[in-house]
């Protein structure tokens, strides 16, 4: 059967727009049911100024309440050195620094110009891993729309790439739909592009937020492109404190249900992974969004093909 990767974004991008604080308890608690429904890569928080987004705040204790999880690949998202220096001395097995594609959207979010960002990578990688043995990912914001300018223009996406991949090849690059804008034309386009350019020296994984409710239709894109890595979020859950308007990532358990429905394995039980999702759908003002989730449960397995369970 063929496969696609899922990524759970909830526990950092979902978790980060709500501003009511998060007891790290709850934050632990569904990470640990996210683990328990067959999540084997999930952004577990970001190593940021407190400042910024006080509700990461809490990232090195939550990393530490987790439990051991062998197979398991905890991610975090950092914005420079010191991020990823806390980051590892937590113990995760995976960074993921972000770029924006449009200067607008960077200066915002990491408080500097692009070039900078690159030199910051540049310098964060001889720093905490000279070696080359990090995984690392690189979270390519605002690949289509910026909150600001608008469409970002392919040729500067492609030209900030090529410096990536000149920094260090074999990381993983995320095409990241920030704003929840794109459409699918436009994913399917750059993914291809980006497979063609630089699939020797690079993995390319989708990252889209809902705003306009496109973004299970740009997965599909990407799909078709040949991306097999997807970000989802739990239940939706999510927006971004540094893209105005934008609302939560796609819903990872609709991801699941459709991949299952295509014949894709996921590695996740869609059953448990809705337990998740009542964790998420409980947090104070968090928004969440997501169909699997309202749809009976016999329905889903009886369109799955499995035995029809007692519907509750
Ligand atoms: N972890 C903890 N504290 C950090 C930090 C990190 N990774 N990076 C910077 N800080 C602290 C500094 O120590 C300094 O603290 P002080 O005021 O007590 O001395 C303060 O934050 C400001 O540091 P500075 O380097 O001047 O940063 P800045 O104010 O220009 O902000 C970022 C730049 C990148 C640190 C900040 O904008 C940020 O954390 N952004 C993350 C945004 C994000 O997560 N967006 C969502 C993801 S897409
Ligand atoms: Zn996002």
């Amino acid at each position: 059967m063929d496969t696609v990767e899922i990524v759970e974004v909830g526990p950092r991008d979902g978790v980060q727009s709500v501003a009511t604080w998060i007891p790290t308890e709850r934050k632990v608690a569904l990470i640990e049911a996210l683990i328990a429904a067959g999540v084997r890569r999930l952004e577990v928080g970001s190593f940021i100024s407190p400042k910024a987004i006080p509700q990461m705040r809490d990232a090195e204790a939550v990393v530490t309440a987790l439990g051991p999880h062998p197979g398991v690949r905890k991610m975090a998202l950092v914005p420079n050195i010191k991020g990823a220096e806390r980051a590892i001395a937590a113990g995760v097995d995976e960074i993921i620094f972000v770029i924006s594609m449009s200067e607008a959207h960077n200066q915002t979010n990491v408080r500097r110009p692009i070039a900078q960002s690159m030199e910051e990578l540049r310098l964060l990688l001889e720093e905490v891993d000279a070696d080359g043995r990090l995984k690392m990912r690189i979270g390519l914001a605002t690949s289509f729309d910026c909150p600001f300018d608008g469409r970002v223009d392919e040729a500067a996406v492609l030209a900030n790439i090529e410096r990536i991949v000149a920094i260090r090849e074999g990381m993983e690059l995320v095409l990241s739909d920030t704003t929840g804008m794109a459409i699918p034309a436009h994913v399917g386009e750059l993914a291809r592009t980006c497979l063609d350019r630089f699939g020797e020296v690079a993995s390319f994984g989708f990252h889209g937020h809902d705003t306009a409710g496109f973004c299970v239709a740009n997965v599909l894109a990407a799909l078709e492109a040949g991306i097999r890595i997807f970000d989802g979020s739990v239940a939706g859950l999510g927006g971004c404190p540094f893209a105005p308007g934008a609302t939560g990532n796609v819903a990872t358990e609709d991801l699941v249900y459709l991949f299952h429905r295509m014949g894709f394995e996921t590695g996740i039980d869609l059953t448990r992974y809705l337990d998740a999702c009542e964790l998420a759908k409980a947090l104070p003002d968090g928004v969440t969004g997501g169909h699997a989730g309202k749809t009976p449960m016999a329905r889903l397995n009886q369109s799955l093909g499995l035995a029809a369970q007692a519907a509750e």
